[in-house]
């Protein structure tokens, strides 16, 4: 592919001014690039500006006649090689994910045949809000990459989720996403993404679980555990650095998603089932999340009280779906299929029976009694049909790139 051709959208949020910089970058880098300004973006930056920034003219209307003579919107969507929409303003993924054609932006997107990427600013209240992450779903199933916005402090005197990533950061995420779709050579500031010999998952897509689920009791209360996600969230590290599409599905943690990583984020086990099968077909699996076995029979409508009897009251449980072993049963079951097992005794047993009962490929056991959930080192025994290895005790990092190494090997 020659020098790779950037649609970019620009929606309507404080952060626009951010995609001047963008715009930089993708032509210090040797990309081309063209925008489209939606009115909402044209609030906080001008097309003169991106014109100038871009060395080419601007698009702002739908109703442009000299170009719908040649149906100009259709030809824009078709004419780049990656569309980035940044920023991705709730409205704008609302749009997209509705299939909505309103504006030139929302047209072109809904026309266009090439992949998406949307880069996600807005409120903190708004990027959580049920409604955002049911169209953050939707638009990740339906193959947009949707990046995980920065947590910090925001325009709006808010603090968390929700912040337009750095552009040095969407532009890496422009390489990842031009790798992806056959473009092999990294731009100037963008890491290596793409020969294929150094990467050897290139062109697989892994699916990893990760993190505790979070069962309600009643709105206030939850059964937990303590898994805090490090170990799944390294090992999805460590399958993006080695090339291949990572879907992570997480459960309620606070780290930061991985360069390069699909994150779909989730509460409870239910839902954690749903979004890996929404995920599949994969090619790898790798379960790393403490799934809890157990949630409430009934979650209670309303705040349980105490009556002052003394009385306690009744916590009934109802068995979770175990997620690794129906994908073990599904038609889809991915070509690799590795769990995890946590254990406090008899370690490599238990485990080994797991790995039997499951119907997993790999079990990768390891010893919870001490502080290994939530710490930062493991010591993994990885149990396959041919055999138990042990490891000795190492970071978690380093855990992961010693499981990705063996699932390169088994595809090699
Ligand atoms: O998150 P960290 O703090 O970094 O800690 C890492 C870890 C200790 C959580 C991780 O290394 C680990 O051991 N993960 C598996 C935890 C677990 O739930 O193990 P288990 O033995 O209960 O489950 C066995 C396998 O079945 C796991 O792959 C699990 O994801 C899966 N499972 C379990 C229950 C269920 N309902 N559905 C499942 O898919």
């Amino acid at each position: 592919m020659a020098d790779p051709r950037i649609l970019l959208v620009i929606g309507g949020g404080i952060a626009a001014y951010k995609s001047c910089e963008l715009v930089r970058l993708i032509r210090k880098g040797g990309g081309s690039v063209a925008c489209v300004l939606t009115e909402g973006g044209s609030h906080f930056v001008t097309a003169m500006t991106l014109a100038a920034l871009s060395e080419n003219p601007v698009h702002t209307t739908l109703w442009d006649l000299k170009n719908e003579v040649e149906m100009g919107h259709i030809q824009l969507s078709r004419a780049a090689d990656l569309v980035v929409v940044c920023p991705a303003t709730a409205d704008l993924m609302a749009k997209m994910a509705a299939g909505i054609a309103d504006d030139l932006a929302t047209t072109l997107l809904l026309a266009t045949d090439k992949p998406v990427l949307a880069v996600p600013a807005m409120n903190v209240r708004m990027w959580q809000h049920p409604a955002t992450r049911r169209n953050v779903a939707t638009l990740r199933a339906s193959g947009v990459t949707v990046m995980e916005p920065d947590e910090g402090a925001m325009a709006c005197g808010e603090f968390g989720p929700g912040r337009l990533p750095e552009p040095e950061a969407v532009w890496a995420e422009i390489g990842a996403a031009l790798a992806t779709h056959g473009h092999s050579q990294p731009l100037e500031g963008q890491p290596d993404f793409a020969p294929e010999r150094h990467r050897p998952l290139f062109g697989k897509h892994v699916l990893i679980t990760a993190g505790p689920t979070h069962e309600p009791i009643d709105p206030v209360r939850y059964i937990a555990n303590r898994s805090s996600g490090k170990q799944g969230f390294a090992i999805a590290a460590a399958a993006a650095e080695a090339g291949a599409r990572v879907t992570l599905v997480a459960g309620p943690v606070h780290l930061p998603t991985p360069p390069g990583v699909d994150r779909v984020d989730v509460e409870t086990a239910r839902q954690m089932a749903a979004a890996v099968e929404a995920a599949l077909p994969a090619d790898v699996a790798v379960m790393v999340a403490a799934v809890a076995d157990w949630r409430a029979a009934e979650e209670a409508g309303q705040k349980l009280k105490k009556d002052g009897s003394g009385k306690v009251p009744p916590l009934h449980l109802a068995e979770n779906p175990d997620i690794l072993a129906a994908l073990a049963q599904s038609p889809q079951r991915p070509r690799l299929l590795v769990g995890f097992a946590a254990e406090t005794e008899r370690v490599i047993d238990h485990a080994t029976a797991k790995r039997a009962r499951k119907g997993a490929d790999w079990i990768v056991a390891n010893d919870v009694s001490g502080d290994v959930m939530g710490g930062h080192a493991n010591a993994v025994h990885i149990i396959t049909a041919s055999g138990t290895e042990s490891l000795p005790e190492m970071p978690k990092e380093d855990v992961a790139r010693a499981l990705v190494e063996r699932i390169a090997d088994a595809f090699a």
